[in-house]
């Protein structure tokens, strides 16, 4: 053999990697709307940037007459690229091999992809579509996913991950994906449960299709388990692109930090009246953080779910910030198991990764009743507040109207180490609402009077005499516990300020193992 013989012999095993499984395989991939696992890693990275590992990798298996199937690159397709010139690492389950079942030497393809990533200090991007374990391999296929879940694990909080279920994500196969800090998942085409429909039904005796049970739409509205629900993988793609934008590539940098356009001090006359005068109206506090960051862009994370609490990325003045905010506009902003869950989450992710936050505060407290009680609000609830005093990251909070109760604690209040603690002019810092007030210190009073007209009389008085006192910022900044009262069309300008001032925070927590976070 020549040396270009050897070169041919070389350029022809690539192309037979390349095509994997083989033409009509990806025209079902296609013909499905899907695209093929190196489709998606070539649209995903920067052009040109892609270098593959593990190419001629195929499986060892020689059960059920594997040993005379073998199939380069055996279901996975791995490496590393760019993303905006920044390296990440990437893996790919492919369908139209075996199916992108999970076997020895996939796990090993993966494991290496995300070995190189802690080393390297790079995000790990995993596009998943797959059929689970390789079934023929049996017990190497689930040691493999172990190896992959412990990996997982150990990179948690040190170099983000993110999953794009772009197929079915089904079994024990979809604990990778929940280790990871982001699961976006494409409507109709991708799936995720523990069970399917058929195991459902024979344990449960319910009937559930395969879309009700773990599609994306029952993921990113009743279990939180997605983080954005995508109408095509073009767009998840876009998006996992931006998402990186936000987030520094591992636990020991900062985010990139971007020229910005848009003027420090502008103002937004706006925000001086979109606090209805009557404190039982809504707004949506998504106009006030589009008004006051970059450009007026937001991504926001998990948006359909728990959608009192609304958190995301955006950038003050170029830099990088994760946004918490009380939704007033559903359930009243009020705090309840899964928006406690939902920001807890989030901010624990801020954390991990030098992203300070910015806290947007209105919330009339925690949701009263048994459903909240006997699901363990108490527990959810110290999440969030175990979640932002643990938090070390600048932490700056304005607080817009109501701030009631334990909520005040909770939301990011000076006593759970706020760094500078903002309100506006119209925020209510107190125990509670007046109506609420009145009814208990009053209850004797209120009872005592028999003519219905009187009552309320006399309950509006003591109410508005209430609020006067307490429903203000000025009691709060009395102690101390706001650093200033601000004028809304000003925010923007204020938060940046404090951001700039914030720079180089520097706080560590006691040292310890680890904390025990009420789970
Ligand atoms: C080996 C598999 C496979 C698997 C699919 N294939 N799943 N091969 N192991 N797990 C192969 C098929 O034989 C077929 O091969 C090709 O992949 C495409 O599969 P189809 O069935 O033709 O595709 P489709 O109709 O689209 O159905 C997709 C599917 C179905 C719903 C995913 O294939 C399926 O139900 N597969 C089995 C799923 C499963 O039970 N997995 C184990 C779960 S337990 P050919 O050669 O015909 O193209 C598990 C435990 C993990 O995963 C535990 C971790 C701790």
């Amino acid at each position: 053999m020549t040396m270009q013989d050897k070169i041919n012999e070389l350029l022809e095993l690539r192309e037979k990697a390349r095509i994997a499984g083989g033409e009509k395989r990806i025209e079902k991939q296609h013909a499905q709307g899907k695209y093929t696992a190196r489709e998606r890693i070539l649209k995903f990275l920067d052009e040109g940037s892609f270098e593959e590992f593990d190419m001629f990798v195929t499986h060892r298996c020689t059960n059920f007459g594997l040993d005379k199937e073998h199939t380069l690159t055996d279901g996975v397709i791995t490496g590393y690229g760019t993303v905006d010139g920044r390296l990440v690492f990437v893996y790919s389950q492919d369908f139209t091999v075996s199916g992108g079942s999970l076997s020895e030497t996939v796990a090993n393809k993966i494991c290496k992809v995300m070995d190189q990533a802690m080393k390297m200090g790079a995000p790990v991007i995993g596009f998943n579509d797959s059929g689970g374990a390789r079934i023929q391999e049996g017990v190497n296929s689930l040691a493999g996913y172990a190896e992959i879940f412990q990996r997982n694990i150990l990179a948690s909080g040190v170099v983000p991950q993110i999953s794009a279920i772009f197929g079915p994500c089904a079994g024990g196969a979809v604990y990778s994906p929940a280790l990871t800090d982001f699961i976006m998942m494409a409507k109709n085409t991708s799936y995720m449960f523990i069970t399917g429909p058929k195991v459902v039904k024979t344990v449960t005796g319910e009937t559930v299709s395969v879309e009700e049970l773990g599609g994306a739409n029952v993921h990113a509205t009743k279990s939180g388990v997605c983080s954005f629900a995508v109408d095509t993988e073009d767009e998840g793609i876009a998006m996992i692109r931006q998402l990186l934008s936000y987030l520094p590539s591992n636990n020991m940098e900062s985010a990139p930090r971007y020229t910005c356009e848009d003027p420090i001090n502008r103002l937004d006359d706006v925000l001086n009246s979109i606090i209805p005068d009557n404190p039982n109206k809504p707004y949506d506090v998504k106009s006030v953080i589009s008004s006051i960051v970059d450009n007026g862009e937001f991504l926001e994370i998990q948006p359909m779910y728990a959608r009192n609490i609304v958190v995301g990325f955006a950038r003050f003045n170029g830099m990088s910030v994760g946004i918490v905010a009380n939704q007033p506009n559903y359930l009243a902003g009020v705090l309840d198991i899964n928006a406690s869950r939902k920001g807890a989450r989030f901010i624990r992710f801020c954390d991990a990764f030098n992203i300070p936050l910015v806290t947007l505060v209105d919330v009339p407290g925690f949701l009263p009743g048994t459903g909240q009680e006997y699901g363990g609000i108490i527990l959810h609830g110290a999440k969030l507040m175990y979640a932002y005093g643990e938090a070390t990251v600048p932490k700056v909070t304005v607080i817009l109207r109501k701030d009631y109760g334990g909520a005040y604690c909770v939301m990011s209040s000076k006593q759970l180490r706020g760094d500078i603690n903002y309100a506006w002019p119209t925020a209510e810092i107190a125990v509670m609402g007046g109506k609420g007030a009145v009814e208990i210190l009053y209850s004797k009073d209120i009872k005592a009077i028999e003519e219905p007209e009187k009552k309320a009389d006399f309950m509006n008085e003591k109410e508005a005499e209430y609020t006067k006192a307490f429903s203000n910022p000025y009691v709060a900044a009395k102690y101390g516990y706001i650093d200033d009262v601000i004028e809304p069309r000003n925010t923007r300008f204020r938060v940046i300020r404090a951001l700039e001032s914030l720079k180089t925070k520097h706080l560590e927590n006691p040292a310890k193992k680890h904390d025990n976070l009420p789970l």
